[in-house]
């Protein structure tokens, strides 16, 4: 499979993706049991994953979306990104964020700084692929699918350049 000017490979099937959402969805609907969380989807990565893992919740449930926009800020040193999307109020409620893929943990880390401020009761993270060599961060992550290699992977929404969400399976970089 080439995708822009590289070719990747199959390496995690659709029917075992959506095998280990069920299984993570089962986790969630009997730790939150007499609760309501509000699951936030990380976009635009997520739009396959949160759909199939939505499907499995059997709890009342809300989920609403975020986008995290990155600029230079020029009266800062460093890169700002901004929360788009969330209109709900997050005070008192039992957050999950939902994730494609975590890599260095950079983008959970500033995400759950971001919620934090807004005073949810609570907040968990569901991702469903890890780069467990990567990731050295100090978060818990208690909902994980699949920890990966360091490789580069595309498909069930994650994208190279643009390209590639479409996939039903996830295909990693294949190397020359
Ligand atoms: P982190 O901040 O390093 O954890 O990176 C997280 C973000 O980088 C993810 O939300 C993805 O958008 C992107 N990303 C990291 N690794 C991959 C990959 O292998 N394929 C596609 N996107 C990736």
């Amino acid at each position: 499979m080439i995708v822009h000017d590289k070719e990747f490979e199959t390496f995690i099937s659709h029917q075992s993706i959506l095998a280990k959402t069920k299984e993570l969805a089962q986790r969630i609907n009997e730790d939150y049991q007499g609760k309501s969380p509000l699951f936030i989807g990380v976009l635009n990565g997520v739009f396959m994953f949160a759909a199939d893992l939505m499907k499995e919740i059997n709890l009342p449930s809300e989920i609403s979306f975020i986008k995290l926009s990155s600029y230079e800020d020029l009266s800062s040193t460093g890169k700002v990104s901004e929360l788009i999307g969330l209109k709900e109020d997050l005070a008192g409620k039992d957050i999950i964020i939902v994730e494609d893929i975590v890599d260095t943990g950079e983008t959970m880390t500033h995400l759950l700084r971001k919620l934090a401020e807004l005073n949810p009761s609570s907040i968990e993270i569901a991702t469903l692929l890890l780069k467990v060599d990567v990731f050295k961060k100090d978060i818990d992550l208690k909902y994980v699918g699949f920890k990966i290699p360091e490789k580069f992977v595309i498909g069930y929404g994650l994208d190279y350049n643009g390209h590639g969400r479409n996939l039903k399976d996830i295909y990693q970089i294949k190397e020359q």
